[in-house]
C-alpha cells in the first residue's frame, strides 16, 4: 500500500526559550527529555539559542552532565552523538542547585533565565514526584516567575495527576490558584505518539470512514496496551497505583475519547478538547452490580519468557507478599450517545504479558448472511487495527477467496505501515515538548477531562479497594481469568495481539 507519511523532522519553527527541568537528575530527564531535546535540536525544532536549565540538588554540573551523557548512550543509542557533538549540545545547559521548598532556589532560577531574542520565555517541566507539583507552582508564583509580562511561562505537569477524583480536584484547584489554566500542560505521553495523532488525521481526513464509524456498523472496540516488562523497581508507586490508574485512567481512556469523539469545529486545543470531554460525559456510570461483568483485575504470578524465569509480582522488590494490586486491568465501557449506544469499548492493559503491543481494534459487524458454501470456515467480521506500538501503522482484515475451484474464504490483511519509507517516527516526548514550546495544548489534558475520567472510574476503584484477593495469571502469558467474560455478547472474540 502506498504510504506518504510525513517526515518526522517537520514542525513549526520556534522562538528560543529557557527550558527549565525540575527533577533534572531523575530518570525521566535522562531517558526521555534529553534525548528528545537532542533530536529536536538536530531537526531544527529547538532553537539553538535556547537554554536547558536543570534544577536539582547536591550534584556538581560536571557529575550531572556526565549522567546525562551516559543516559544518552544507554537509552538513546540510535541518536549516535560523538564527544564533540555532545560538548556542543551541553553548552546549552545551566544548573540550579537547590531544594524545591527553598525560596532561594527560585531566586537563583530567576537569575538564570535568559533574555533570548527580546523575550524571557520559559517552559517549566515538572519531572518530579507529584507531591511537589504544587510546591513548584507556588515557588514560581511567589517570585513572579509565572508572570507572562516578559515572555510566555508554561508549566508541564507529569502523570499521575491525582490518585482519585478528590486528589485530582484538589491538585487542579491548587494549581489554578497559582497559574492560569492556559499555562498548565498536563502531559499524557500516549497522546504524543505519532500513531495516536494519526488516528485523528485518519478519521477526519478520509470521508469513507465516517459513514461506518458508528453503532450501525461497529460491533465493539478494543483499546489495549500489553507490556512485557514488569514494574521496574517502581513498587512504591505501583503498589498504590495498579494497572487501572497507571494505564487505563491516564492513557487508554484518553485514546478512547479520540476514537469516539465527534469531528471538532476546528483543529485547535479547545475545540478538540470540547469534543473529548463530551465523550467522557457520555460514559455510562458503573453500577455496583456490573463490576463482575465489566471489569477484570489480575496479578502476575511467576512464569517465564523463553529461558528467562520471571518472578511473581509479590516477589518483586518493595512489593508486599500479600499485595492484591492488579498488574492487569480490563474494563468494558459504554458511551451513551447517538453514535455509540450499545457498542462496548473494551480497554485492557497488563504487565509481564508475552509482548509489548498497543493497539486499537475496531471490530465491525459480521456479514448479515453467508452467501458462500463455507460453513466450516465462514467469512469473519472485518476489523481495522491501529497499531500504536511496535510497527506503527494500520491494518484492515478482510475476507477473500481462497485460490482454487471452491468459494472458500480466507483472511486477507491489508497493511499500511506508518513509516514504510524509512522515516523516523518521532518519540512522543519530542512531539509534546515541541507543542509546549509552540503553545499548542491540543494533546494535553484539560482540568475538566482529568476530573471527569477520574469520576468515571471512581466506582471501580471503590469496588476494588477492599478486595482481599486477586486472580492470578502466569507471567509471560495472556491466560487472564475473566477476560473472555468481558467480551460476552460481542460478535467475535478477545483479539489477542500477535
Ligand atoms: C507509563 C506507565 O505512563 O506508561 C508505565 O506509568 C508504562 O507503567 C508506560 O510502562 C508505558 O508507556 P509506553 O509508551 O511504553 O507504552
Amino acid at each position: 500500500m502506498e504510504n506518504t507519511a510525513a517526515k518526522a523532522c517537520t514542525g513549526k519553527s520556534i522562538e528560543p526559550s529557557n527550558i527549565v527541568i525540575f527533577g533534572a537528575g531523575g530518570d525521566l530527564t535522562k531517558r526521555k527529555l534529553i534525548p528528545a531535546l537532542v533530536k529536536m535540536l538536530r531537526c531544527g525544532l529547538l532553537h539553538p539559542e535556547s537554554k536547558v536549565i536543570g534544577v536539582l540538588k547536591g550534584r556538581t554540573m560536571e557529575v550531572w552532565l556526565d549522567a546525562l551523557h551516559q543516559g544518552m548512550l544507554d537509552f538513546a543509542p540510535d541518536i549516535k552523538m560523538d564527544e564533540a557533538q555532545w560538548q556542543e549540545f551541553s553548552a546549552m545547559f545551566k544548573m540550579v542547585d537547590g531544594d524545591l521548598q527553598d525560596d532561594k532556589t527560585y531566586a537563583d532560577l530567576a537569575d538564570s533565565l535568559e533574555t533570548l531574542d527580546g523575550h524571557i520565555n520559559a517552559m517549566f517541566y515538572c519531572a518530579i514526584p507529584p507531591r511537589w507539583y504544587t510546591t513548584v507552582a507556588a515557588g514560581l508564583h511567589k517570585l513572579g516567575l509565572a508572570d507572562e509580562d516578559e515572555g510566555y511561562r508554561r508549566v508541564v505537569i507529569e502523570k499521575p495527576f491525582g490518585m482519585d477524583l478528590d486528589s485530582a480536584q484538589q491538585l487542579n484547584q491548587a494549581l489554578q490558584k497559582l497559574l492560569d489554566e492556559s499555562q498548565i500542560y498536563r502531559i499524557d505521553h500516549y497522546l504524543g505518539k505519532e500513531s495516536v495523532q494519526n488516528l485523528l488525521v485518519y478519521r477526519f481526513s478520509n470521508s469513507i470512514l465516517e459513514p461506518l464509524w458508528n453503532r450501525n456498523f461497529i460491533d465493539h472496540i478494543q483499546i489495549s496496551a500489553a507490556e512485557s516488562i514488569g514494574i521496574e523497581y517502581r513498587a512504591n508507586y505501583y503498589e498504590k497505583s495498579g494497572a487501572l490508574r497507571d494505564m487505563i485512567q491516564s492513557h487508554l481512556m484518553q485514546v478512547m475519547t479520540l476514537v469516539a469523539m465527534e469531528p471538532p469545529v476546528e483543529f485547535s486545543a479547545d475545540a478538540v478538547r470540547d469534543e473529548k470531554i463530551k465523550v467522557l460525559r457520555a460514559v455510562r456510570e458503573f453500577e455496583p452490580g456490573v463490576m463482575d461483568k465489566q471489569t477484570v483485575a489480575a496479578q502476575y504470578g511467576s512464569g517465564s519468557k523463553g529461558d528467562e524465569k520471571i518472578n511473581a509480582y509479590v516477589s518483586e522488590e518493595g512489593v508486599s507478599p500479600d499485595s492484591v494490586t492488579e498488574t492487569f486491568a480490563g474494563v468494558r465501557f459504554y458511551i451513551d450517545n447517538w453514535r455509540w449506544q450499545g457498542v462496548p469499548f473494551i480497554l485492557w492493559t497488563g504487565k509481564r504479558l508475552p509482548e509489548r503491543v498497543s493497539e486499537i481494534v475496531i471490530h465491525f459487524k459480521k456479514p448479515p448472511f453467508n452467501l458462500f458454501d463455507t460453513h466450516a470456515n465462514p467469512p469473519l467480521a472485518n476489523s481495522m487495527i491501529f497499531r500504536l506500538h511496535p510497527d506503527e501503522g494500520i491494518a484492515l482484515r478482510m475476507n477473500a477467496k481462497m485460490p482454487g475451484l471452491t468459494t472458500n474464504t480466507q483472511r486477507m490483511v491489508m497493511r499500511a505501515p506508518y513509516s514504510e519509507n524509512g522515516e523516523d517516527v518521532s518519540d512522543a516526548y519530542e512531539v509534546l515538548l515541541h507543542d509546549v514550546l509552540n503553545g499548542d495544548a491540543t494533546l494535553f489534558s484539560r482540568a475538566d477531562e482529568v476530573e471527569t475520567s477520574w469520576a468515571i472510574i471512581e466506582p471501580v476503584l471503590n469496588a476494588w479497594k477492599d478486595r482481599i484477593s486477586v486472580q492470578r495469571y502466569r507471567a509471560g502469558t495472556l491466560d487472564i481469568p475473566g477476560m473472555d467474560a468481558l467480551f460476552e455478547g460481542c460478535e467475535g472474540y478477545w483479539h489477542k495481539p500477535s
